[in-house]
């Protein structure tokens, strides 16, 4: 396992559409190891694998004290309610914005077994999902910002880890 250097923008690998994962073999086995070594390293609660240089479409949550999950080739079921949030992300170092996520999600995904499970999330974990889910298809929380306004810079010990 290693901790994997986190991109940043404006690395095109973060825009990019990543593609889905047709084999569970060992390169992706330690990419996950790697992405779930690499997660609490960086104090994130989500990572996805663009965000280490791999156009694939796998996602690791971690949030606090709870066992964390992987995702492979996520998909979003449902989404229902709006709330404003204060978003950040480790590609995009010094800076929090507005935006509007959803109250509740549900996103069915592959273990990294290739079993399929279902995810319901609300508050954090539905923000963490959508915010993850999202790098998969190269957006980013600056995509979803009312008016450049919503953008604050901050300090290091407040970065959010998604
Ligand atoms: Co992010």
């Amino acid at each position: 396992m290693a901790v994997l250097p986190v991109r940043c923008v404006p690395d095109p690998v973060l825009r990019r559409r990543a593609k889905r994962v047709t084999s569970l073999d060992g390169s992706v086995q330690k990419l996950i190891d790697d992405m779930l070594e690499t997660m609490p390293a960086v104090s994130g609660v989500g990572l996805a694998a663009p965000q280490v240089g791999v156009s694939l479409r796998i996602v690791v949550i971690g949030l606090p004290d709870e066992e964390p999950v992987v995702m492979v080739n996520p998909e979003m079921v449902k989404r229902s309610g709006e709330r404003t949030v204060l978003e950040g992300c480790l590609s995009v170092p010094g800076y929090q914005g507005e935006i509007t996520r959803s109250v509740a999600v549900t996103v069915k995904a592959r273990d990294r077994r290739g079993k399929e499970f279902r995810v319901k999330g609300t508050e954090l974990l539905a923000q963490a999902l959508e915010h993850e889910l999202d790098h998969l298809n190269g957006v980013l929380y600056l995509d979803h910002l009312e008016s450049p306004d919503k953008l604050h810079g901050i300090e290091a010990e407040e970065e959010q880890g998604l």
